[in-house]
C-alpha cells in the first residue's frame, strides 16, 4: 500500500514524464519543419522513451495497490531560437527531471518506503545516461554553430537511433550512434 504523499509524488512524476513525451513531439514536428529528419526521428524516439518512463510508475502505483490520477498536461513550446536552442532546452529539461527524482528518492528514503526507493534506482541510473546523451548532442551543435553542412552531418547520425522504449529492463542505450 503506498502512503498518501508517496502517491502523490509519484502522481506528479507520471505528468512530468508524460509532458517530456509532449515536449519531446512537439520539438520533432518544429525539427520536422527545420528540415532536420534526423533531429525529427531522435526526437520522436525520446519522446517513445518519456511515455516508457511514464508507464513504469504508472504500472508501480497499480502494483502497490495505488491510485494513479492523471491530470492536464502542460502545453509545451512549439518553437525555439534554432536547432541548437531546442537540444539545450531539452538538456535543461533533463536535468530538471533529475532533480526531482532525487526528490522523490529522498522522500521515499523518508518515508521508509524501500520498494519505492527500489524502483526509483532505475531512474537515478537512466538520468545519467538522459543528462550524457543530450549534453553530447549540445557539444556537437556548440562545434559546428551555424555550419550547414555540420549540422546535416549530426542530423544524419541522429537519424540512426532507434526506438528502444519498452524493450528493456536496465536503463536503455539511447546514445543516437
Ligand atoms: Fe523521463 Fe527524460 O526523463
Amino acid at each position: 500500500m503506498l502512503k498518501d504523499p508517496i502517491q502523490e509524488a509519484l502522481n506528479e512524476q507520471i505528468n512530468a514524464e508524460l509532458y517530456s513525451e509532449y515536449m519531446y513531439l512537439s520539438m520533432a514536428a518544429y525539427y520536422e519543419e527545420e528540415g532536420l529528419p534526423g533531429f525529427a526521428a531522435w526526437m520522436r524516439a525520446q519522446a517513445d522513451e518519456e511515455h516508457d518512463h511514464a508507464m513504469r510508475i504508472y504500472d508501480f502505483v497499480l502494483d502497490r495497490d495505488g491510485r494513479v490520477l492523471l491530470d492536464g498536461i502542460e502545453e509545451p513550446p512549439t518553437e525555439w531560437e534554432s536547432p541548437a536552442a531546442a537540444f539545450e532546452a531539452a538538456y535543461d529539461h533533463e536535468v530538471e527531471i533529475s532533480g526531482m527524482i532525487d526528490d522523490l528518492v529522498e522522500l521515499a528514503r523518508a518515508e521508509n518506503d524501500n520498494a519505492t526507493e527500489n524502483m526509483l534506482q532505475w531512474f537515478v541510473a537512466e538520468q545519467v545516461e538522459e543528462e550524457a546523451t543530450a549534453a553530447d548532442i549540445v557539444d556537437k551543435l556548440r562545434y559546428v554553430g551555424d555550419d550547414g553542412p555540420g549540422l546535416l552531418m549530426i542530423d544524419r547520425e541522429l537519424g540512426q537511433r532507434r526506438g528502444d522504449a519498452g524493450t528493456d529492463d536496465a536503463p536503455s542505450g539511447s546514445t543516437p550512434e
